[in-house]
């Protein structure tokens, strides 16, 4: 098996990301025979899609970086790294990109949601955006990506643009790419905002209010949690009640995955029961949770060569297992190189 996933590296990591994507990450890097690879990387390159300030970007890559080892990453298990110095990334999105297809690319959602009313103005980067993230997984022939529910439609791209590479350009017995499986947890692959039941939450909302980052101290979960929108009905003591309840059953959600059970779990203990008592529970299993990763990470976010060395070593190790793949798919094209 091969692992590969990518987070960007702009803003806070929040619950959403832990929750969705990260604690997979740990779980498969921890839980895989030996033999398995796992490639993790910080989006440098996609973050670029959006207006950027470069001094906070290179801060927030190696703040990143600091995160995911915070949150468990072992950069001796796992190859730890960022995009910008992988060139076969971008190079193999250029190759690419004579295989995606405009339609394809107009399907995107997270275009059209980045985008918003002004889409003539949106970088030619955010448009190619998937082509990249396909380049992303496809250059490791990974077989496995743990990703949250927002990303399953770029990874079907990425499927779409080998499958058609493949049988563009390679023989049946040859195909160049995997195809790269999406892995993301049952009930925590979409963790909504707390302060609207139907947005997702996500770094690009204003309101510091709606995420809870990883960042914030117990005070600051807690008094997030006390604020966070419901409505005046207890708790039900089964699913099906929690019908039509956004806000609520996102909570309930959030409960089961921070403590590892199921939302029915959660429900057959708390139902009954409203917010004023069900809020403080939340709020202390998310600093029981979250409180030892946030240690971690004020610990290792200011030593910055130690970050260097990590994010370097993993460049070295991923640049090698790039290698073949993008040779191949150089070859495949018909494309005359040399020897680099
Ligand atoms: P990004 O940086 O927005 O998010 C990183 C991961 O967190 C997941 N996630 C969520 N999961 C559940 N609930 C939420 N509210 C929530 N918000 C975010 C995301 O699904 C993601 O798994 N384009 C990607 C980064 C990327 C990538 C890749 C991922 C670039 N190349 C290749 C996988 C493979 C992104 O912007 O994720």
């Amino acid at each position: 098996m091969r692992v590969v996933s990518g987070i960007q590296p702009t803003g806070n990591l929040h619950l959403g990301n832990y929750l969705g994507a990260i604690r997979n990450w740990v779980r498969m890097q921890d839980e895989l025979p030996k033999d398995s690879d796992c490639l993790f990387f910080l989006a440098d390159l996609h973050a670029i899609s959006m207006p950027h300030e470069p001094a906070e970007l290179r801060r927030a890559t190696l703040e990143m970086a600091a995160a995911l080892v915070a949150c468990g990453i072992d950069p001796q298990r796992s190859i730890l790294f960022n995009q910008a110095q992988v060139p076969a990334h971008a190079e193999l999105q250029w190759l690419l990109n004579g295989t995606a297809r405009m339609g394809w690319l107009n399907r995107m959602t997270q275009f059209k949601d980045k985008s918003g009313k002004n889409r003539e103005g949106a970088s030619a980067a955010l448009f190619t955006y998937p082509v990249l993230q396909a380049a992303d997984v496809l250059i490791y022939q990974a077989t496995h990506v743990p990703v949250g529910e927002d990303q399953k439609q770029h990874l079907e791209l990425a499927r779409d643009i080998a499958t058609k590479f493949n049988h563009d350009f390679a023989s049946a017995d040859t195909a160049i790419f995997t195809l790269p499986e999406p892995i993301s947890p049952p009930d925590a692959a979409r963790i909504m905002s707390l302060r609207d039941g139907s947005a997702k939450m996500s770094k690009s909302d204003p309101s510091d209010m709606s995420r809870i980052n990883l960042t914030d101290d117990a005070d600051t979960m807690a008094q997030k949690v006390r604020k966070a929108r419901t409505d005046p009905e207890p708790l039900p003591s089964e699913l099906d009640g929690l019908e039509g309840r956004a806000e609520a059953l996102n909570l309930v959600a959030i409960y089961a995955a921070l403590d590892g059970s199921t939302p029915e779990a959660v429900l057959a203990e708390y139902g009954g029961q409203g917010f004023g008592a069900f809020k403080p529970a939340l709020a202390e299993k998310m600093v029981e949770v979250l409180g030892p990763i946030r240690g971690r990470f004020v610990e290792l976010k200011d030593d910055r060569e130690m970050l260097d060395a990590i994010l370097a070593r993993g460049a070295l190790l991923a640049r090698e297992l790039a290698a073949p793949t993008l040779d191949a798919a150089y070859e495949a094209l018909g494309l005359v190189r040399g020897r680099p």
